[in-house]
């Protein structure tokens, strides 16, 4: 895997699960790290265990769908750093409920996390990366990941909102691909699509998916059975999994992507 020495990057949502995961990755790859979240604490907590293990990494309290937020964070990035490399969209949430219990407001709260989030950091990440990526090699400039999701591409019980929003990431990074590709940026955008990886997020959406009767007459308890169920390879997949996956895209290894989505998800999809 090509090295990120000499590269900056930064990831939202990074104090817990897939984000935490690819914080990590990149720090281990040698990418000098900016991990933002609304968690402050659990964000520090990873920022210290990459900084024990020798990588660079700092971080930077940021509710990504805030855009002033976003425009503070941004000018301080290209201040201190003079720009950008990479940029991983990370931050999302999950709500489990049923299309008639949903309200207006519970819609909006998963679009706005998951959706205006990807937005607000493909508009200011590019603010960032624009002049830094110009002066390289096509293909090896700047590069935006989103975390999207298997929701992108197949109907979840009790998930509408989510569903919607993932697939909304999924198409926004091939416009945004084909807009910087037209416009000369030398900017890579791609997705990844994860299946049900076991985070934080994952503990909680089984228990009240299947509360909802989104797995049948399944108990959560019965979590391998419905892993096993839903994944041909038989069980949940690990954050360090989709790290992986994340890593190659930030890398010159994955230079001929843009507009991709990259499933990593036990064969779920295929099913
Ligand atoms: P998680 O809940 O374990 O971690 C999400 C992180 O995002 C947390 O640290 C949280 O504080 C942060 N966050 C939430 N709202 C934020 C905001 N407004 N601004 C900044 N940070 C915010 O979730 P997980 O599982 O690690 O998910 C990460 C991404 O992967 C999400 O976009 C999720 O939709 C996606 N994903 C997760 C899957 C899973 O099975 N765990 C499957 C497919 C996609």
């Amino acid at each position: 895997m090509t090295r990120l020495d000499n590269k900056t990057a930064l990831i939202t949502g990074g104090a817990m699960g897939i984000g935490a995961a690819t914080a990590k990755a990149l720090a281990q790859a040698g990418a000098n790290l900016i991990i933002t979240d609304i968690n402050t604490e659990a964000g520090c907590a990873v920022t210290d265990a990459i900084q024990e293990a020798g990588g660079q990494a700092r971080f930077q309290p940021l509710d990504a769908t805030n855009e002033q937020a976003w425009t503070n964070l941004i000018d301080q990035c290209i201040a201190e750093q003079g720009g950008l490399d990479i940029l991983i969209n990370n931050a999302g949430i999950f709500r489990a409920k049923t299309i008639e219990d949903s309200s207006l407001r519970d819609w909006h709260e998963v679009m706005d996390t998951n959706i205006d989030s990807v937005f607000l950091g493909i508009k200011h990440g590019l603010r960032a990366m624009k002049e830094r990526a110009k002066s390289k090699p096509p293909g090896l400039g700047g590069v935006i990941v989103n975390v999207a999701s298997i929701s992108a591409q197949s109907g979840t019980p009790c998930a509408l909102a989510y569903t919607a929003s993932k697939a909304a990431v999924a198409h926004m990074t091939k416009s945004a691909a084909m807009e910087f590709s037209a416009l000369g940026y030398n900017i890579r955008v791609n997705a990844i699509l994860p299946g049900m990886i076991k985070t934080p997020m994952l503990n909680g959406l089984i228990n009240e998916m299947a509360g909802l009767g989104a797995f049948g007459t399944r108990e959560p308890d019965q979590l391998a059975d419905i892993a096993a169920s839903l994944h041909p390879i038989g069980r949940f997949g690990e954050a360090d999994e989709i790290a992986k996956g994340i890593l190659f895209l930030a890398s010159e290894d994955s230079s001929y992507m843009t507009g991709s989505e990259l499933i990593i998800d036990g064969g779920y999809i295929a099913r």
